[in-house]
């Protein structure tokens, strides 16, 4: 199939931040690329400077997923460049890299960088990021999305997925910016603002970051309602995600207008989810009778 023109030869990848490939290979070794359980690889999300993350705890369980407030720890652009792309240019699947800057400027650098080497083949742009001169959300302001879009969109003429981020007003109108000012595809959803208090001092978020992000089988009554909503203002390919466990769930974004899925939380549980999600959904499409109508 061909996701905003990025040959794959399935309908499963990874989300963000949810498999790290590189110590999946060094655990695997090189049983990981015969039998590599995603589509394409996309990678935790990159910013110019080195980040520490978010002080611990960083991860708090939910009756049906997970909390947490990681805050993007990354090498930053010039050790990821030097150490990690290598590596993940070895995989036998299409590279998706992810970035996020807190200026547009910040993410025009990114995106030029990585647009110039050919081991990528498109860029994910994590908007779930303030910008430092409004503070607005750039992901949760259509002016601040297509502001952002009107910086970086000629620093590359490689697929550019704006990835959606649901804590806002509308995710709608927020994909139609991105398409009118140059997306090529959008994704969603990125992870729901949420809390947990410590159960054992009053007052106190058990989180180290104070919030975080939610994840897993809790957000994917809101992941479809969103894909649905994005389906009906756009016509930019969807990449959907949100607490996909089985093929069952997979099938259900698609119908609900995603042309791609991504796996995250679940491959925590399982490494080889994608794997078995990927196999699970062309069976489904194959006792309905859809393989030929999809493929
Ligand atoms: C531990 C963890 C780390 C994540 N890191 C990133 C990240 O670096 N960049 C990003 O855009 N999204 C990140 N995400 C969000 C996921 O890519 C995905 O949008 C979200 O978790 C919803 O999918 P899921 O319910 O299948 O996990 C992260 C999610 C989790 C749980």
């Amino acid at each position: 199939m061909n996701f905003a023109g990025i040959e794959l030869s399935g309908s499963i990848v990874n989300a963000s931040g949810t498999f790290d490939a590189i110590a999946a290979r060094r655990a695997f070794g090189d049983a990981l690329l015969a039998s590599f359980p995603f589509a394409a690889f996309v990678s935790k999300t990159v910013t110019l400077e080195p980040r520490q993350g978010n002080p611990p705890p960083r991860l708090w369980e939910l009756g049906a997923g997970m909390l947490n407030s990681i805050g993007l720890p990354n090498k930053g652009l010039n050790r990821f460049l030097a150490e990690d792309l290598p590596q993940l240019a070895e995989l036998p699947v299409p590279l998706i890299v992810n970035v996020m800057g807190s200026a547009p400027q910040d993410v025009a650098r990114l995106v030029a960088a990585f647009g110039a080497r050919e081991e990528v083949a498109a860029l994910e742009l994590n908007v779930s990021c303030p910008n430092v001169t409004t503070g607005l959300l750039m992901g949760a302001d259509p002016g601040e999305t297509a502001a952002l879009l009107d910086v970086v969109r000629s620093q590359t003429a490689k697929p550019l997925i704006v990835k959606l981020t649901p804590n806002c007003a509308s995710p709608g109108e927020v994909a139609a910016a991105a398409e009118q000012h140059g997306a090529d595809a959008v994704s969603l959803i990125n992870t729901v603002r949420g809390m947990a208090m410590h159960p054992r001092r009053p007052r106190e978020p058990w989180l180290g970051g104070g919030t975080g992000g939610m994840s897993g089988p809790a957000v994917r009554a809101i992941a479809l309602a969103q894909v649905r909503e994005v389906r009906r203002r756009v016509r930019l390919p969807i990449l959907g995600m949100g607490g996909v466990q089985s093929g069952r769930h997979a099938r259900e974004l698609l119908d609900a207008g995603a042309d791609l899925v991504a796996v995250g939380t679940e491959s925590f549980r399982d490494p080889l989810a994608g794997s078995r999600i990927a196999a699970e959904l062309l069976e489904i499409d194959a006792n309905s009778g859809m393989i030929g109508v999809t493929a």
